[in-house]
């Protein structure tokens, strides 16, 4: 079943973009080295438009390298954008940043000029680790947490260059499943959302093929040729066996079985793993993209159905009261 979840506090973390936006020279974004895609926010790229970008890959030494290295050609390739990738054992990661965005925006420095940097990513990527980093001591989180109202705060990295944090923002709806997977797997998702046993088959079976090897040394796995064209339930039960998750009569216990691998994923323990290319990435995102399409089609054709006999402008209200409903049920 796609994943869907309750975005926070989406709406006050928004409003603080747009109003910073304004006044920001570059944009660095906090992604996922496991899942750069899936957890890069759609919204915010809505939101900070063709503004300068700094893709920050976080938490690389969890990632596959050669991916990571594929992933960075992909966003330096494109306009306007650099990319480069971090993990929190880095004692030093200001000055790779500071001089990743003095370069994007080289027209910026000095006192009179300060270069103004605004921060982003979605929960648990690891935004305030890296900020304690940055500031050398242990700074308080950004807002998403309940009852931190703070939307924002500035540190100086130097005296001509201004970082502002935002709170961690998710977004509302997901048009690619697999991104779901992804980010719920990754542990960017609130555990409401989901269904262990569902997480751990997808990750299963996005692993089963480049990552068979690993996946056989870490669960002890007799047949690792045979690991790719294994159906995910059935490597989800030997991973239970394997691991003693066996209730009374032999039975497997299959929610201990998906706990244990997500568990190891997330630590690590499987190996250096990346859950997705930019070209599987981009033809998914295409993909949810037509769908999304083909929704909104329907939509618009349920209503014109509807209020087929009255004024058009009658029917282009309620189609945006529809609209409005539809926000809400995600929540
Ligand atoms: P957030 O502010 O974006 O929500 O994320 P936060 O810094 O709280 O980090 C989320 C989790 O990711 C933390 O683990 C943190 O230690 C871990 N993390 C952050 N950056 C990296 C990285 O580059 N590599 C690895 N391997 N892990 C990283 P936790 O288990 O939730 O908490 P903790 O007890 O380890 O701090």
């Amino acid at each position: 079943m796609p994943i869907q979840w309750f975005p926070g506090h989406m709406n006050v973390t928004k409003k603080a973009i747009i109003e910073r936006i304004k006044d920001t020279d570059v944009v660095i974004e906090l992604l996922d080295a496991r899942l750069p895609g899936s957890s890069a926010n759609p919204m915010l790229e809505q939101l900070t438009g063709h503004r300068l970008k700094l893709k920050v890959l976080n938490k690389q030494d969890l990632a596959d390298a050669t991916q990571t290295e594929a992933w960075l050609a992909w966003y330096n390739a494109q306009p306007n954008t650099r990319a480069i990738a971090l993990d929190a054992g880095e004692t030093a990661p200001a000055q790779r940043l500071i001089k990743a965005c003095r370069e994007l925006a080289p027209h910026r420095g000095g006192m009179a000029k300060p270069l103004r940097v605004m921060i982003c990513g979605i929960p648990n990527v690891g935004k305030s680790t890296l900020m304690n980093t940055l500031v050398g001591r242990k700074a308080a989180k950004t807002g998403d947490e309940a009852g931190v109202t703070r939307v924002e705060q500035r540190i100086n990295l130097a005296s001509d260059f201004y970082l502002f944090d935002t709170p961690g923002m998710l977004w509302p709806k997901i048009t690619v499943d697999q991104s779901g997977y992804h980010l719920a797997a990754s542990g960017a998702v609130g555990r409401n959302a989901y269904e262990d046993e569902d997480v751990s088959l997808e990750l299963l079976k996005s692993l089963r093929v480049p990552y068979a090897a690993q996946l056989a040394a870490r669960f002890k796995l007799d047949d690792v040729a045979a690991i790719p064209t294994t159906d995910e339930e059935v490597l989800l039960s030997e991973v239970g066996r394997k691991r003693g998750a066996v209730m009374s009569g032999g039975r497997i216990n299959i929610a201990k079985a998906a706990e244990i691998v997500l568990h190891d994923f997330r630590a690590g323990l499987i190996g250096r793993i990346t859950l997705e290319t930019p070209e599987q990435f981009a033809k998914w995102w295409a993909e949810g993209q037509a769908k999304e399409a083909e929704r909104e089609a329907a939509k618009l054709a349920r209503k014109q159905k509807k209020h087929g006999s009255r004024k058009p402008a009658d029917a282009d209200a309620d189609v945006d009261d529809d609209e409005e409903e539809d926000e809400s049920d995600e929540g």
